[in-house]
């Protein structure tokens, strides 16, 4: 089909999956059908489920579903529009309200995915003539925030300080630089190292940038993330974060101060020009934010799992 549409061309000769499929090593996109618990059922078996970013485990917790539901019954299914016009509700600035709190910034604003949100901050803060400065294991949303935006792109080594600096030190000096980095690196699991990473955005006079994404609910008091967990909150200018991981939902978040956020809802066109969190997903985030204060000791238990599981790996 299409083989004589010049760009259908590559889509038709895309052969890789169907050798994975035919060798029955195809580990992608995989049906489950059941909660995304512990235990998952995979066609219809039961398996342990190692890869997933539910780590607290509240996605099937009673009271973050009885939220959810009762979100839908009283605001319905879907927003019908962005949170800049028709699509902005009360709940939605509560949750933000609450996210400011936790991760200790005076405001915050949510976006409908973790996504969109690094699309949202980095290409609109990032004008021409400025520059993004990127971990080179930093999340795709980051590189691709980056790409959106008009200003001018730099990559350092991962977690290379070294690197990082020489970087810094090569951008003219007085123009505007956002550095960005994961907090926890989403596939390495290591930590960035925030203590020199914001001596040396002080030293260059760049802004700071953490995507939080799977610190927040993991590290720091109450799973305020990395930035806390380092004492290091003031330090970090903007903080990031999503909701698919600890806080059991869809959605992201961007904290900072009062006047990046008012600068980002009137500049960030992936929260602009897309359907704002539907009710039930908003919800189901303010429930699991409760739940991560009331219940300390799922960080804990986290924590047990993750060394008990480390410690099995390097004996093994
Ligand atoms: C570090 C990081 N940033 C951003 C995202 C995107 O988040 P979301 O799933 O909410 O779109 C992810 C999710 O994979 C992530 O790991």
């Amino acid at each position: 089909m299409h083989k004589r549409i010049a760009l259908m061309k590559k889509v038709a000769s895309y052969e890789v999956p169907k050798q994975f499929k035919a060798r029955g090593i195809y580990p992608f996109f995989r049906e489950i059908s059941s909660p995304q618990a512990p235990l998952v059922t995979l066609n219809g078996k039961e398996v342990v489920m190692f890869g997933s970013n539910n780590y607290l485990g509240l996605t099937m917790h009673p009271e973050v579903k009885k939220a959810s539901i009762e979100a839908v019954e009283r605001y319905g299914t879907g927003c019908a529009g962005s949170r800049f016009l028709n699509g902005n509700l009360d709940i939605h600035r509560k949750l933000e309200e609450e996210l400011a709190e936790l991760v200790g910034k005076e405001s915050a604003l949510v976006f409908s995915t973790g996504f969109q949100t690094n699309l949202g901050i980095i290409s609109s803060l990032v004008s021409r003539e400025e520059y993004v400065v990127t971990d080179s294991l930093d999340h795709a949303s980051i590189i691709d925030g980056a790409r959106l935006s008009f200003g001018k792109k730099v990559n350092f080594k991962h977690n290379d300080m070294v690197d990082l600096a020489r970087c810094l030190g090569n951008l003219p000096p007085g123009k505007g630089t956002l550095i960005v980095v994961d907090g926890i690196f989403s596939m390495e699991g290591d930590i960035a190292k925030l203590p020199e990473i914001a001596a040396l955005s002080t030293k260059f006079g760049a802004a700071l940038m953490v995507d939080d994404s799977h610190g927040i609910g993991v590290l720091g008091k109450n799973g305020a993330g990395t930035s806390d967990y380092f004492g290091l909150t003031e330090n970090v200018h903007i903080i990031m974060g999503t909701f698919s991981k600890s806080l059991a939902a869809i959605g992201g978040f961007v904290a900072a101060d009062a006047d990046t956020i008012e600068y980002l809802k009137h500049f960030s066109r992936p929260l602009i020009f897309s359907a704002s969190m539907p009710p039930a997903n908003v919800a189901a985030v303010r429930a699991a934010l409760r739940i991560i204060k009331q219940e300390p000791e799922r960080i804990g238990r986290l924590w047990a799992n993750t060394e008990k599981m480390k410690q099995g790996l390097e004996q093994l």
